[in-house]
């Protein structure tokens, strides 16, 4: 069994320049955890937020950090008790750990085994490497948080990004009607992934356009954008209405709005969720680029855009 490994590491926060490319070596597994060889690993705007130290008040951490959270690869090896994977077994997770340190943008990570799930048999690595954290996130952002329910209508602010094109897909697979928001240029990938209406951020009011096609109202605002296309939103909210937000805090909103902020927890059973989803065609994933180990820093600096269609992946 390798000993070592190539992996993306940084040994302080900061930009870009702090992410070299090194040989580590392969971290030890514990009781209860599984060693996973690195097929493909989702890149998210939170890698890049972390290793700018935007969460280092909030999550424990130990330099130096290989960065990433998503990952579907192969079992290496397990720990004693870690019994429910075969060594060969093709699996998939939302790898963040208690302390922020062994990442996947690597050749190996080790995790616990309660985070890991069956990878969805119909997809490659690289696509199923840009579910979990999103699709974890919108899964518990409209139907844990938001409750949605069949028939209900939901805006969803940021309808073309990672997060945005899953929650487009499981919201419809509810039988919801879907209202994507994001630039023009992703209007037609939104409608493919199923929103009923889209809407422009950029040239009118994201309320008012959202009521001329919903009069009464939505049902659920799920925020993965934020900033005047939230305050603008917030008009089309039915006075019963609920506002899942995965970026604000709810600080200065009106105190009669149903909130919730969401910070996706790992979440194996949901994983084998969305792999029936996946498996019954209802969620597919898009994956726009894909990058090498040696390009991280490129694809974080393209995740940083805010602009991504569907998601980026890399391959170590
Ligand atoms: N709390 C959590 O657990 C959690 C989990 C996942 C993500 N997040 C955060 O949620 C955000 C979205 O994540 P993601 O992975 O989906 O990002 P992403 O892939 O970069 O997608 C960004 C999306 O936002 C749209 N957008 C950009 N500016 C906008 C604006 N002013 N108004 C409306 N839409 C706008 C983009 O569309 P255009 O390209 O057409 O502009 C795109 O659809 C990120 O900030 C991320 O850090 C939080």
């Amino acid at each position: 069994m390798a000993k070592q490994m190539k992996a993306a590491v940084y040994d302080e926060f900061g930009g870009a320049d702090k992410i070299k490319i090194r040989t580590v070596d392969v971290p030890e597994v514990k009781e209860g955890e599984v060693l996973v060889r690195i097929k493909a690993a989702g890149v998210n705007p939170v890698d890049a937020a972390v290793r700018e130290g935007y969460l280092k008040d909030y999550l424990p951490y130990e330099f130096p950090i290989i960065p990433g959270w998503d990952m579907a690869g192969i079992v290496e090896d397990r720990g004693f008790s870690a019994r429910r994977f075969e060594v060969g077994d093709e699996v998939y997770a939302y790898a963040r750990r208690a302390v922020v340190q062994h990442g996947t943008f690597a050749e190996y990570t080790v995790i616990p085994e309660s985070f890991l799930a069956r990878k969805p048999q119909n997809m490659s690595f690289e696509e199923a490497a840009g579910i979990p954290l999103v699709g974890l996130t919108a899964y518990q952002s409209m139907f844990d948080a938001g409750n949605l329910q069949e028939n209900q209508t939901v805006l969803i602010l940021g309808g073309s990004g990672g997060v945005g094109s899953l929650g487009i897909q499981l919201a419809k697979a509810r039988g919801a009607t879907v209202i994507g928001v994001a630039s023009e240029k992703n209007h037609a990938f939104m409608k493919e992934l199923g929103a009923d209406f889209t809407i422009d951020y950029k040239d009118q009011d994201v309320g008012a356009a959202a009521k001329e096609v919903a009069p009464d109202g939505v049902d659920l605002i799920f925020d993965c954008a934020s900033g005047d296309t939230l305050q603008q939103s917030l008009a089309a909210l039915k006075p019963k209405g609920k506002l899942v937000s995965i970026l604000h805090h709810g600080e200065g909103l009106d105190p009669a709005i149903d909130f919730q902020y969401v910070f996706v927890e790992p979440n194996a059973s949901q994983l084998d969720k969305l792999r029936e989803y996946a498996e019954s065609g209802k969620l597919k994933v898009h994956v726009s680029q894909t990058y090498t180990l040696a390009d991280t820093v490129e694809a974080l600096n393209q995740i940083q855009t805010q602009h991504t269609r569907g998601k980026i992946v890399l391959v170590p």
